[in-house]
């Protein structure tokens, strides 16, 4: 009886075994059959290792991804970085990766930029994680949550304005960095000590400089600053969640919901999780809303009768508010159309963020081309911006054409799908303010030729864009 119980445990176990090795077969044969069927998209590789990471470098990076789409379409491949990578360049694709498929496709950084920002920081993670604390930041940065901003935001902005209208060239672009790093500030600790806010502004400009450097371990390099300032950065972040914690304040800003949240089994977020992702929003706020600001500045100074249009529908507003004596509304940051449409036409114009990554988490089918599991996958929504088939003539700035919508999913400034940006309707307050104040009080002049472009790493006009600004508020005194 024994012996017989036991030859049919092992008569279930080979079999099982077999079952086990003919579905693995089938599985092996058809994805050979699944990529045999699918073929790799058009493109060159470049050269072995390099790959063609010296021409995108060598040129303008966008004219490099343009002269890519000419030759083999919207979808190609090539290999930078030490990747290879699928290139997309219609709106369908970008579509495709980002929202109906996002889940065939993580969120891909190198190691050493996700150890300098923090490892648990929202963009780098897919899945339960990323939900929650998205929801987080969504709701830290709502129209509800924003619109209780403007007065402070008004008020760092006509501090900023005032200091550089003392009749000296400043650099706009680290000018504007200066008044995104407070709005993010604002918008993350309310308001925050001065002590801790000047502590944190100069480790995280360390931090900053050290991202964009190469990563190495020599001594006194940038990187190894910047990993010093980054750990700084933390204590700082554990002494103001610990005073925050002592003083039971119970704030509605992005450090008041993460020090609240509990997951559905009643874990809360460790202090690493907090900073890494306060450090991870401050990132992520400051030099895309300082480079929108400046290319905002540069169109409006070169097309002074739009300019003229503009100030226009602010001075409505300001003369409305008892000439700048009351303070904007939300509803009146909401009708401003023209200027509104400008801020839409400079976003697509600039197109800061030219691509984004995605690593394809399986082998993927798409229009009968194959994306290998692991091969980087690049939305370009600069090359969709300025695809002339979705923006008529699309190098003339020109915000009317925002009086038609864009077609679906031809407009990404802001991304698309489960990681798009939740700091949207911030970044546009902050540029509705500025503009209303710049134009109704203010007065700049762009210095030397600006047609360069400088990579810094977003596109910004070269040097900054020099600008020597004056303050006209008092000559409005006798407006009609
Ligand atoms: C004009 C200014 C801005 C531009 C052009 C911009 C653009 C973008 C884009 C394109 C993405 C998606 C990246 C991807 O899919 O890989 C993104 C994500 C993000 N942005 Fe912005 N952004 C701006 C300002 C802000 C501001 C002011 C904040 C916060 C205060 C912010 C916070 C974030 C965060 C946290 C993410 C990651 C979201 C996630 O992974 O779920 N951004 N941004």
């Amino acid at each position: 009886m024994e012996i017989c119980s036991t030859f049919t445990y092992i008569l279930l176990f080979l079999s099982t075994l077999l079952l086990y090795y003919l579905s693995r077969k089938e599985k092996r044969k058809q994805s050979k059959l699944h990529k045999e069927r699918a073929k790799l998209p058009p493109g060159s590789m470049g050269w072995p290792c390099i790959g063609e990471t010296l021409q995108l470098y060598s040129q303008d990076p966008n004219a490099f991804f343009t002269t890519k789409q000419k030759k083999y379409g919207d979808i190609f491949k090539t290999h930078i970085l030490g990747c290879p990578c699928v290139m997309l360049a219609s709106p369908e694709a970008a579509k495709f990766v980002l929202v109906t498929h996002a889940h065939l496709f993580k969120p891909t950084y190198p190691t050493s930029k996700e150890k300098m920002i923090g490892p648990s920081a929202l963009f780098f993670h897919q899945g339960d994680y990323h939900t929650n604390l998205r929801k987080l930041v969504q709701s830290s940065l709502s129209p509800e949550a924003i619109r209780k901003l403007i007065p402070d935001i008004e008020a760092l902005v006509v501090s900023s304005l005032e200091s550089w209208a003392i009749g000296q060239v400043i650099n706009t672009f680290r000018e504007m960095k200066k008044l995104s790093f407070e709005v993010g500030i604002l918008s993350i600790f309310s308001h925050l000590d001065s002590k801790y806010r000047e502590e944190l502004k100069e480790n995280y400009c360390t931090v900053v400089k050290g991202y964009n450097s190469f990563p190495t371990n020599l001594p006194g390099s940038a990187y190894q600053k910047a990993l010093t300032a980054r750990k700084r950065l933390g204590e700082i972040l554990r002494e103001i969640i610990w005073e925050r914690k002592e003083k039971k304040l119970l704030e509605k800003d992005l450090l008041g919901h993460l020090l609240n949240f509990k997951d559905s089994k009643g874990q809360t977020l460790t202090e690493d999780q907090i900073s890494d992702n306060i450090i991870g929003v401050l990132f992520a706020a400051q030099d895309t809303t300082a480079s929108v600001l400046t290319w905002l500045l540069k169109y409006l100074h070169d097309h002074p009768k739009l300019l003229e249009a503009v100030k226009g529908e602010q001075k409505a507003i300001y003369k409305r508010n008892d000439r700048g004596n009351r303070p904007l509304t939300w509803s009146q940051t909401r009708n401003m159309p023209l200027t509104h449409r400008v801020i839409l036409e400079s976003l697509r114009m600039a197109s800061i963020i030219s691509f984004t990554f995605r690593e394809a988490v399986v082998d993927v089918e798409y229009e009968g081309y194959l994306i290998p599991k692991g091969w980087k996958v690049m939305p370009l929504f600069r090359n969709i911006h300025h695809n002339p088939e979705f923006f008529n003539d699309p190098q003339s700035f020109d915000p009317s054409r925002f009086e038609v919508a864009p077609k679906p999913n031809t407009y990404m400034p802001f991304g698309n799908g489960v990681h798009a940006c939740p700091g949207n309707e911030l970044a546009k307050l902050e540029m509705l303010v500025l503009v209303h104040h710049l134009v109704t009080k203010f007065r700049w002049e762009v210095i030397g030729c600006q047609s360069m472009v400088q990579y810094s790493p977003f596109p910004v006009p070269h040097s900054g864009l020099p600008a020597r600004f004056w303050n006209e508020s008092k000559s409005l005194e006798v407006l009609p």
